[in-house]
This record gives structure tokens, sequence and C-alpha cells, in this order.
């Protein structure tokens, strides 16, 4: 078997493609992304809707940091990108505060992290119970916090990955939505072990908002 297709079929068997949720013509999902940096995963997300394999509308992205790649990629998609800039902010709190303001005058339903590289405080969690998804690049309950990918690097694992879970006041300690595993290589770098990982963070994050929606939508 080649490398490819065991990385393929261990990620399948951990997280195997389903298909489009909610069914299309079910209401669309009202989805607020917040970001920090690239977004990559955040177009993984306007692209699968595009695609219809995710039935939602991005109503809008929340940024912190001014010249994130990430407000380029939704001017790009037409979704209005809103700086929220936490050096502006006397408090994690007033940020959050603001950040739950935003989100309701875009009559958000669900909160994506999509790499927001800030703590999230009660007000926010307490505004979207259950309805917050972050995605983490491990298989928590493995390395959380800062610097995942090289806490796996660093402690020699040969198995990591990525994993998509709802947000509690504890930092990466939710329910697990979903996961997909990713080999670490002999000769990985940072930069080649997160790129691997991204992949699998693209496919998995549509597919688990998708099925946090149908599992979680009638509590
Ligand atoms: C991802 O690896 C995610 O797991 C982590 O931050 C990174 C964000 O990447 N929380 P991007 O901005 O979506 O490209």
């Amino acid at each position: 078997m080649s490398l490819h297709s065991a990385t393929t079929s261990l990620s399948s068997l951990i997280s195997p493609d389903i298909a489009a949720h909610p069914p299309q013509n079910a209401a669309p999902l009202k989805l607020g992304v917040m970001a920090s940096g690239s977004g990559s995963n955040f177009e993984a997300i306007a692209q699968a809707i595009a695609d219809q394999k995710l039935n939602a509308q991005v109503n809008v992205l929340l940024y912190n940091n001014p010249g994130a790649k990430a407000a380029a990629r939704a001017d790009r998609w037409g979704i209005p990108a809103i700086l929220l800039n936490h050096r502006e902010f006397a408090s994690r709190e007033a940020l959050d505060g603001a950040i739950v303001e935003t989100l309701q005058q875009h009559e958000v339903e669900w909160v994506i992290m999509a790499g927001w590289m800030r703590i999230v405080t009660p007000i926010l969690i307490n505004a979207f119970p259950r309805r917050i998804l972050n995605i983490h690049p491990s298989l928590l309950p493995s390395f959380k916090g800062n610097r995942a990918v090289e806490q796996a690097l660093a402690a020699g694992v040969k198995i990591t990955g990525c994993t998509v879970h709802l947000v509690v006041p504890d930092v990466d300690s939710g329910d697990i939505i979903m996961q997909a595993a990713v080999p670490v290589l002999p000769d990985d770098t940072l930069e080649t072990l997160h790129d691997r990982i991204h992949v699998q963070e693209h496919r998995i994050f549509p597919q688990a908002i998708a099925l946090a929606a149908s599992q979680l939508s009638n509590e």
C-alpha cells in the first residue's frame, strides 16, 4: 500500500466522508466564522457551501488582526468581514461582548472558530451554548494549547491529526465532534506536517459542522 493510500484510508477510518447535510431543501445553517490569520479553513467552508456539500451560509467573518489574509478571502467570496482588534479592548470579556453583539446583529446560529487564536470567555460561550465549534491541529486530548504541531513533533508520536470540538471554558476540552489522523513522517518539519494536517482540516471541518448541526440542533 502506498503512503498516500495509507494516509487516505487511515483518515477515512476515523472520519468517513459523509453526504451533504443538512439536506439541501432544509433551511441553510447561518454561520459566523472567526479567524485570526490565513483563513484557509474559512475558505474550505465557503467552498464546501458553494459546492453544495454543506447546506449553510456564512453571514459574517470576524477577524482580530488587521491585515489577516482571512479578510481578503472574505472579500473575494462577498462575505462581510468585520475587524474586532483585541488590542482596542480593555479585557477579554469586553472583546467577547463585542463579538456576541456582532454575531447577533448578523443573525448567526453557529459560531465557527477557524484559527481564532484568542482564548474566549463565558461571555461568548454562554451566548451560544453548544453552538460554537473550534478546530485544533492535534488528536485531542493530546497536545492542547498553542504549538500543538510542534508538541507532536517533539513528542515523537507517529500519528497526529486534527479535531473539531465544541468550545467550553477549558481550552481545547469540549465534546469531540470529528477527528482525522495524519501520520508523522521521519523527515517532517513543522511546515510539512502542518500542511498535511491542514488538508485533513479542510476535509473534515465542513463535515463536522453538518454533523454537529444534525446531532445537536434538537437540544
Ligand atoms: C489551523 O491549523 C487550526 O487547527 C488552528 O489554526 C490553524 C488555522 O489555519 N487552530 P487557517 O487560518 O485556517 O489557515
